[in-house]
This record gives structure tokens, sequence and C-alpha cells, in this order.
């Protein structure tokens, strides 16, 4: 593949497992042999502290991304983490993320700020996975405009279709202007299938979205608490474990649309 295939892993709904679909199937692309970059756009920086990254401690995040004046080779080594035990580079986010909200009032074009960032990258990785925040706004503009696809994680337990259609009407508005439209694609995640609000969802999105839902499941595995405790991604944990195996599956899914 040239260029870099963007996925912002993305949900107003917090909880739902966005870091953890960003990190884990990150890590999994990279055993695929694929060049993999993930980026923590979350305020909260959640994917930034699971991989001890501590935002306060950086000289530079994901948030200087979109204050550069051009985003180029010498920004991107400040900002990019690289020799993950994970296997897959890490940009990192910073509370300051949340301000960009107000910084980019005035700015033209500020939902094209990470689609730019962006290109100077595609020749030297293969994915580049965006984990985003829980609320619409310029950051979730600027990772929707940046993608090729964006992948819902769904939890599917009770409610969790709830408020899902803010995320679709995002799409669906910038997809008039954009003059490539975003794919999604949802994924269903902390599934019990001794749960029947569970089997029920998940029956729901296939009903509602057919194709436009992953064939991979990823089930309720305890793992993913003691991965992310650990600093660690769940193939380091226990490479066995149901998650890891899901989430294995989920990467050899994608790769294999990618080559139909
Ligand atoms: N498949 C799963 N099984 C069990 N726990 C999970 C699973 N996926 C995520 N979690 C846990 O649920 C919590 C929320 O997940 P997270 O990925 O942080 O969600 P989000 O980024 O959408 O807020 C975390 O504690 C995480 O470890
Ligand atoms: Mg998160």
């Amino acid at each position: 593949m040239l260029s870099a295939k963007v996925i912002a892993i993305a949900n107003q709904k917090g909880g739902v497992g966005k870091t953890t679909t960003t990190l884990n199937l990150a890590a999994a692309l990279a055993l695929q042999g694929q060049r993999v970059l993930a980026m923590d756009l979350d305020p909260h920086a959640n994917a930034s502290v699971h991989l001890s990254f501590f935002p306060e401690t950086l000289q530079a995040t994901a948030y200087d991304l979109f204050h550069a004046q051009t985003a180029d080779a010498a920004l991107y080594e400040r900002i990019i983490k690289t020799g993950l035990s994970g296997g897959f580079d890490f940009v990192p986010g910073h509370i300051r993320l949340s301000e960009l909200e107000v910084d980019l009032k005035e700015r033209a074009n500020k939902g094209l700020i990470l689609k730019e960032a962006l290109d100077c990258l595609r020749e030297r990785y293969d994915y580049v996975l965006v984990d985003c925040p829980p609320h619409v706004g310029v950051l979730l503009v600027n990772a929707i405009v940046a993608s090729d696809v964006v992948l819902i994680p769904i939890q599917t337990d009770f409610l969790a279709l709830y408020g899902i259609r803010l995320l679709f009407d995002t799409i669906r508005l910038l997809n008039r202007v954009l003059p490539n439209p975003v794919r999604y694609m949802a994924l269903a995640t902390m599934y019990d299938q001794r749960t029947a609000a569970c089997r029920r969802i998940l029956r729901l999105m296939r009903d509602k979205l057919g194709e436009r839902v992953f064939t991979t499941v990823i089930h309720f595995d305890t793992k993913f608490r003691e991965s992310s405790a650990g600093g660690k991604v769940i193939f380091e944990v226990d490479p066995r474990a149901r998650g890891a195996v899901e989430y294995m599956q989920l990467a050899k899914e994608m790769l294999a649309n990618e080559n139909a």
C-alpha cells in the first residue's frame, strides 16, 4: 500500500471501547506486519496515560499539530513516540486539546487541519488510527474529515444505540461537502452472549447497518482492564485471551477488506 489508511475511532458516548480498540487494533495490525501510528485526540488523554505517557511531562503532543504553521518531519520528530512495546508508533494527547474549540474559532478551514497535517505521514505508515474525544466538536470533525473510514465501537448493552444518531448525522453532513465521502463501520464491543440485551443490540445493529458491521465481535474480557492497568496492550498480557484473538481477527478482517 502506498498511502496510509486513516481510521477515526469515534462514538460520542464514553466508555464504549474507543481507546481499547485504538490501541489493541494498532497492536494487532502491527503484528500483521503493518506500519501503524496511533494518535490520541481525546483531551482526557486516556490512551496516552494507558501507554504511560503523561501529557504534563511532554514537550509536544497532538495539540501542537493544530497550532503549527506546517506539520513537517521536524515537528513529527518531536511528537511521535517510537520504539513502543506494542509495536506501533504513538502521538500522545493533551488536556489542552479541549481549548481548540475556542482557539480555532476564527480560523478558516479549521476542519482540514488534521487532514493536511497527516499528508506528510502517508508514506511512512500503512495505518493511522485516531482515538477521538467523546463529543461532537472541532476535533471530531477534523478526525472524520482526515479519515478514510470511521470505526464506531458500539457497546452491546442497554442504551448502546442511544445517541449514535448524532454521530451519523455529523458524518452525513460532512459527506455533503467532502470530495470523497467518508465510510463508516460499526464494531460490536463488550459483547456477552448470555445477556439478552447484548443479543438484541447485535441483532439490531446487523439489521440496521448490514454490511457496515464488522463480522468480528469483541466479547467482554476482563483482561482489558488488566492490560490497561499494566500500561500494556492485551497481546503483551495474554496473546491467547479471547480479546486478543478477537482484535487480531478484526485486523485480519480489515486487511482482507483492504485487498478485496
Ligand atoms: N471488550 C471489553 N471487555 C471488557 N472491558 C472492556 C472491553 N473494552 C473496553 N473495556 C474496558 O471498558 C472501559 C472503557 O473502555 P475505553 O476503551 O476506555 O472506552 P472509551 O475510550 O470509549 O471511553 C475501560 O476500563 C476498558 O478497559
Ligand atoms: Mg477513550
